[in-house]
Parts: C-alpha cells; sequence; structure tokens
C-alpha cells in the first residue's frame, strides 16, 4: 500500500530495502551535486571550494577566546566554531551556586550581549561564518549574536553560521538539555521561522550523530538515530505550519570520523542518499537545496588516547582523510593532547595545519568523490544504507525519535554498542595503539594547558557591574513580556531578543522560561 506523504505525493515505502533510488546502480550512484547526492551535494565539491576549516574553540572570558579565535584566523581558518561553557548551555549564570567549578572550563563563559560583543571584537560578522555549539538555549545565542552584529552595521540578512539546536541528541547523549521535549521542540520551530525571515542565510540546525557517536554509537546507529531526529524535527515544523521548502535548505548535520576510513566513507554517502530520498518522498520537499544533506565532522575525540599522545596526529589525520574522502562541508580535527586537557595554542595550530595538508598538499581536492565505483565502498554504502533505514524503520514505528526516547530506546541500543567496543578493546581484539598493544613501561610527562581558577570570579564581577549599568525595571517588563508569549503560541524569539537588548542575562532568561516551561527531568533520574 502506496503511504501519503505530508504533502499528500504517493511514495513507495522511504524505509525500504531497496534504498534511496531503487537497485540500479547508475541511479543510486548518480552524479556529484544531483539527488540522490551519493556523490557529494555539490558538483564541484572541492574542486569548486575546499571545505571549511572550522576549529571548535572557546574556554575562560570571552576575552580569552576572542584571542584564539584571532590566532586561529591568523593561522588560515576559514570559519569560527564557538565552544561555550556548561553554565551557559544549561541557562545558568556565572555567578549562579550551580555555575560553581564550571565557568569558562569547557568553553567559553556568556552570560550577557557585553560578553558576545567581546567574543566577537575586532571580528567582522560580515565577513565569517560563525558556528556555535548550543543547544537549549540556542535562541539566545543567536539573537546576541544578531545584536552584536547590528552594532556592527552588519544587516542580519548577510550573517552565516550555524547554531546546533538539537536538543534530541541531548536527551539521548549528550546532557545539555533544559526544557522538556515539547517547548523544546517549539522553540526549535521557532528558530526555523523567525531565521526564514530575520536570518535568511543561516543554518537554523546541525542535527548531530557525534555526541551519539562518543558515546559508543556504531556507524549504523549514529546516522539512523541522526536521521530519525531530523525527521521529527521537519515533521515539528510542518506540523508547525510551515512549508518544508521554507526551512529544509537550512538544516544541517554533524557527524563523527573514525580511524575506520572505508566504513567511515560509506556511512557519509549512506547518508546522504537516505536523507535526499526522506525528504523527497515522505516530506514532498521540491527544492533540491531541501534534498541536500550538508554536514559537518569532527575527527573522534573518543579515539584519542592520553598514552603517547602524539600518535593521536596519526589518528586525527586518518580521520580528517576519512571525512574528506566523505564529503564534508566543514572539519575540525582534533588536537592531539585532547585527551589530557585543553589545547594549548601550539597543539590546536598542529590540528589546522593537518587540514591545511591534506587541502593543500595532497590531491584529494582534485577529484570528486574519488571512491566512486569502487567495489568495496559502494558495496558497504549499499550495506551501511540498508542497516540504517532498518533501524529508522524500528524508531518510526515506535512514532518517531521523541516517543522512541521517552523509552529509551536509543540510548540503551548506544549503550549495548558502547560495552561490546569496550569488551572487545579489554580482550585486545580491537587494538588501540599504546593502550593495549604496542605499550611503553613508562609515559614520558606532558605539560598540559590549564585554565585559571580565577576567570569565575572576574566573569562574577562582570555581572555585577552589568547589573548595577542596566535599567532593572526595562529588563523586568522585557521578561514578563517573554513570559507572557512563552504561555501562549506565538514566536519567542522577538520579546527573546529584547530582553537580551536590555541586557538581561542567560540565566534570567532561561529562568524565566523554566518558570513557564518547567525543567525536563529524565524518566530514569535519581
Ligand atoms: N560549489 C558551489 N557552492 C559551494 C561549493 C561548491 N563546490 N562549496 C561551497 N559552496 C557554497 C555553499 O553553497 C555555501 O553557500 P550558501 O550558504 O549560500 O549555500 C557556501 O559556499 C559555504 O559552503 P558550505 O555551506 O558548504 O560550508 P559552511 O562551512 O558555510 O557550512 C555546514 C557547513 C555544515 C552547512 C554548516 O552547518 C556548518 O558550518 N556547520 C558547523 C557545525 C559545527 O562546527 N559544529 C561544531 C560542533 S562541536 C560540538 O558539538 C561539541 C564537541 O564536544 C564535539
Amino acid at each position: 500500500m502506496t503511504r501519503e506523504s505530508e504533502s499528500g505525493l504517493p511514495i513507495e515505502p522511504v524505509y525500504g530495502p531497496e534504498g534511496a533510488a531503487g537497485r540500479d546502480p547508475a541511479v543510486r550512484l548518480g552524479e556529484p551535486g544531483a539527488f540522490p547526492y551519493t556523490r557529494g551535494v555539490y558538483p564541484t565539491m572541492y574542486t569548486g571550494r575546499p571545505w571549511t576549516m572550522r576549529q571548535y574553540a572557546g574556554f575562560g572570558t570571552a576575552v580569552e577566546s576572542n584571542a584564539r579565535y584571532k590566532e586561529l584566523i591568523a593561522h588560515g581558518t576559514t570559519g569560527l566554531s564557538v565552544a561555550f561553557d556548561l553554565p551557559t548551555q544549561m541557562g545558568h549564570d556565572s555567578d549562579a551556586a550551580i555555575a560553581h567549578g564550571e565557568v569558562g572550563k569547557v568553553g567559553v563563559a556568556v552570560d550577557s550581549v557585553d560578553d558576545m560583543r567581546v567574543l566577537f571584537d575586532g571580528i567582522p560578522l560580515d565577513r565569517v561564518s560563525t558556528s556555535m555549539t548550543i543547544n537549549a538555549p540556542a535562541a539566545l545565542l543567536l539573537l546576541m549574536y544578531q545584536l552584536v552584529a547590528e552594532e556592527q552595521g552588519v544587516p542580519a540578512a548577510e550573517l552565516t553560521g550555524t547554531v546546533q539546536n538539537d536538543v534530541l541528541k541531548e536527551y539521548i547523549a549528550r546532557g545539555t538539555y533544559i526544557f522538556p521535549p515539547g517547548p523544546s521542540l517549539r522553540l526549535v520551530a521557532d528558530i526555523f521561522r523567525y531565521c526564514r525571515t530575520e536570518l535568511p542565510k543561516w543554518n537554523t540546525i546541525s542535527i548531530s550523530g557525534y555526541h551519539m557517536a562518543e558515546a559508543g554509537a556504531s556507524p549504523v546507529q549514529e546516522i539512523a538515530f541522526t536521521l530519525a531526529d531530523g525527521v521529527e524535527y521537519v515533521r515539528t515544523a510542518v506540523a508547525a505550519g510551515m512549508d518544508v521548502d521554507d526551512f529544509a535548505p537550512r538544516l544541517s548535520f554533524f557527524f563523527v570520523a573514525r580511524t575506520t576510513l572505508l566504513e567511515e566513507v560509506a556511512k557519509f554517502r549512506a547518508a546522504r542518499r537516505i536523507w535526499a530520498r526522506v525528504m523527497r518522498d515522505e516530506f514532498g520537499a521540491r527544492n533540491p537545496k531541501s534534498w541536500m544533506l550538508r554536514f559537518h565532522t569532527q575527527t573522534a575525540g573518543v579515539q584519542l588516547t592520553a598514552q603517547q599522545p602524539e600518535v593521536n596526529l596519526v589518528r586525527v589525520a586518518v580521520q580528517g582523510l576519512a571525512a574528506v574522502l566523505g564529503g564534508t562541508q566543514s572539519l575540525h580535527t582534533n588536537s592531539f593532547d585532547e585527551a589530557i586537557a585543553l589545547p594549548t595554542e601550539r597543539s590546536a595550530r598542529l590540528a589546522l595545519r593537518t587540514q591545511q595538508v591534506l587541502a593543500y598538499e595532497t590531491d584529494v581536492t582534485a577529484t570528486v568523490d574519488p571512491f566512486a565505483g569502487s567495489y568495496a565502498v559502494e558495496a558497504m554504502t549499499d550495506d551501511v544504507e540498508a542497516a540504517a533505514l532498518a533501524l529508522m524503520r524500528r524508531v518510526a514505528d515506535m512514532g518517531g525519535a521523541v516517543a522512541a526516547i521517552e523509552r529509551g530506546f536509543q540510548k540503551e541500543e548506544i549503550e549495548r554498542n558502547a560495552y561490546r567496543i569496550a569488551q572487545e578493546t579489554d580482550a585486545g581484539e580491537r587494538v588501540v595503539v599504546g593502550v593495549n598493544r604496542f605499550t611503553l613501561d613508562a609515559e614520558e610527562p606532558y605539560e598540559p594547558l590549564r585554565v585559571d581558577p580565577a576567570i569565575e570570579d572576574r566573569q562574577a564581577e562582570r555581572l555585577a557591574l552589568l547589573r548595577a549599568g542596566r535599567d532593572a525595571e526595562e529588563v523586568r517588563r522585557a521578561l514578563a513580556a517573554l513570559k507572557e508569549v512563552a504561555a501562549g503560541t506565538e514566536n519567542v524569539l522577538p520579546p527573546m531578543k529584547e530582553a537580551l537588548r536590555a541586557r538581561a542575562t542567560v540565566g534570567e532568561v532561561c529562568g524565566a522560561l523554566r518558570e513557564v516551561w518547567g525543567s525536563y527531568v529524565p524518566a530514569d533520574a535519581y
């Protein structure tokens, strides 16, 4: 029986075993830049433009991170990628009790538009694309970025970048959620709608498999659960009254690149083919840009070792090559010392140099999808695709990604695979050089970068000055207006922007939303 798609178009079952384009090899493979995009999303790929070298960075206060961004730009990075500290990601101010000990640690502390202004001081926002790894409070950081761009005189319509804005994977694997799934998905759809009119060049979401992979997901689980999350987001936006072609061209994805290069190349090619079919045949998207799976890749952090850390330089080079041979649009290469501590300037520069060697010394940019027609890689692409489609069908049969999350399905499947990996490693069946084979009797000492604990006090002082220097009544009124809209069905971003413009803090804005929407407590919380 042929199912009706969201747009009423008759479709064969997308999640069938034949995959994206039936059995005809020529149709399954296709041409670069054409449906089903197996060979890449652009006709010329890197022969037209190399991937974006986008190094994830951020620590301390906005002052320290601004300096690191300027260093990376000076060393040749071609896109920025902001890491925020946990208090910012969880919607708390740096001087909140719950923030103690985490301020500026895993990323930069941003409490208000004042910090955002310092973060991008001297960086022209009309000449750089910026990714922000922020999920539950993604709307706040996006709006503060827009406010700073306005101060720089940069029209919002010219701003390019991405907010991760993918809360579903936070429930599955990363944990920086704030609100329950319902309000979280509403906020995602509000961002889609806001960007369609205000920030048309902005990528509104980076649907991520990376963190599930880091938690132990296999390549098949990584793309199946990620694409199933993507289906949930598309259904949410369509149900909110948006036409699929109004937002789908600005969806993006984020995957890992493991050292198992051939399987990773097959994984990326399979993911593009599945997504193209889902968007055209299940959701009836008519704009080819809606069919294109554009993605960022980060090399596998979980495969870095603290033992003989220099060996990680080799791992990262192989993983980066896998991402490039797989057709990534943007790439972060890990620093070799990240299993020990935050990267030093020297190790961060080496990570970027790895990409520059791949782009400018090898010949991998001279041919589009070099593995096309390879018996091994095409067969692996078909196998990964078939297995991922079957797993997507299981999620769909449960009622979709949210329903499966509420059953703990993805989490359990990933934990099962993580356990298998651990057993194989402990048994020596899965070789980790320097850890379970080719080890040293005594490791050489390594001096890591340390974050100054006084940063937390400095950030608290900045907050005290901010609160003393703003119009408290204006902030109160703006927060009240935000709560009123959050309690209704209108888009929350416009009142949120006015609160942030009045210098309301991240903690105050998220606190106002917590009052209306509550906080998410997982079923298995103890
Ligand atoms: N032919 C024609 N046009 C081309 C082209 C080619 N060969 N190559 C590029 N272009 C064009 C594109 O069409 C685009 O123009 P458009 O925006 O008008 O369409 C422009 O050049 C830029 O190219 P891309 O969009 O391909 O590259 P970007 O780098 O700008 O965007 C992305 C890549 C994947 C779409 C985007 O979403 C992105 O940058 N994502 C990054 C996400 C990220 O950095 N995440 C970090 C996560 S870290 C984390 O989660 C925590 C840690 O713990 C892991």
